[in-house]
């Protein structure tokens, strides 16, 4: 592979481009990030500098290279039940709060990067109408979405690595959820058929996908701007039920950007729920 450096102005021109086709902002000093995450790309294209590659991406014409830059430069770090506390407070709290309601309960994993989070989720539904039989009266209905197309991939393949499994799954919880299949381990039917994945850019429209009682947006709003991050967050509120929750990443909270949402601290931890009188 060749090595491609970036002049300051191309790397400027790329970071303008990065932001405006998926929100991510680079930030400086990152041009080593660019080239070793490009440069492959780069020369399967032909494309001899970063300046090539720019005009290419700005001439709009290669929608499929624009799709792999974007790809390639997302940040996809996963794993199964992260941070525990959101998966606890699903099976404490709000699965037994939101069990009896009308029509199917609906959960977004927003940003669901290879699909940990969303079978996470539903593997939680699983164990809670064993463990709580009857509580829950209504199909749940999970819908994972992410820009990066390699991640979508990974996801409704729902087969992971021995390196992946490792990351967040308990012995028990591999052996009563996955089967083993050739080199991988595959997410048994009754987790999967709950959950269904689609392309969505966070920039774009959520109208498509329908209301939600429960939004799972975490670890993505970091890499946003505030104007983009107070846009996201208002139309997540859109998409949500009066009184739905939403569960953000560790350091992310909602209150610089939006009044739509008040703090609930439960005994697992803090969530996000959508106000009752916030009006779009
Ligand atoms: C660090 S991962 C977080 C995955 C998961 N939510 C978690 O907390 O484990 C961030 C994900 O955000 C996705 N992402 C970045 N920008 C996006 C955008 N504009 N629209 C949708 N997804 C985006 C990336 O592709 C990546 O999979």
């Amino acid at each position: 592979m060749t090595r491609h450096t970036l002049s300051q102005q191309e790397y400027d021109e790329f970071c303008r481009f990065l932001a405006e086709a998926s929100g991510i902002e680079l930030g400086p000093g990152k041009q080593y990030l660019v080239s070793s995450r490009l440069g492959r790309l780069l020369d399967e294209h032909g494309l001899g500098s970063f300046a090539a590659l720019t005009r290419r991406l700005q001439d709009g014409a290669d929608n499929a290279l624009r799709q792999q830059v974007v790809d390639a430069m997302t940040t996809n770090e996963t794993m199964w039940f992260r941070d525990t506390y959101p998966f606890e407070m699903l099976k404490q709290a709000l699965l037994p709060e939101l069990g009896a309601g009308s029509g199917p309960l609906r959960i977004w994993s927003a940003a669901c990067s290879s699909g940990q989070e969303a079978y996470s989720i539903s593997m939680v539904v699983s164990e809670f109408n064993v463990n709580r039989p009857g509580v829950l009266r209504r199909p749940v209905e999970i819908v994972g979405t992410d820009i990066s197309p390699s991640m979508l991939q990974i996801a409704r393949s729902a087969c992971y690595e021995e390196l992946a499994v490792r990351r967040g799954l308990s012995a028990e919880r591999l052996q009563r959820f996955f089967r083993q299949r050739g080199g991988c381990w595959e997410v048994v039917p009754e987790v999967r058929q709950r959950v269904r994945f689609t392309e969505l850019n966070l920039l774009s429209s959520y109208v498509l996908l329908g209301r939600f009682d429960i939004v799972f947006c975490r670890n993505v709003l970091i890499y946003f701007s505030p104007d983009v991050k107070r846009d996201i967050l208002r139309r997540i509120a859109q998409a949500l039920n009066p009184g739905g929750y939403l569960f953000l990443g560790g350091s992310e909270s909602p209150s610089s950007y939006t009044d739509a949402f008040e703090l609930r601290r439960l005994p697992q931890g803090v969530i996000y729920q959508r106000r009752p009188d916030w009006r779009p």
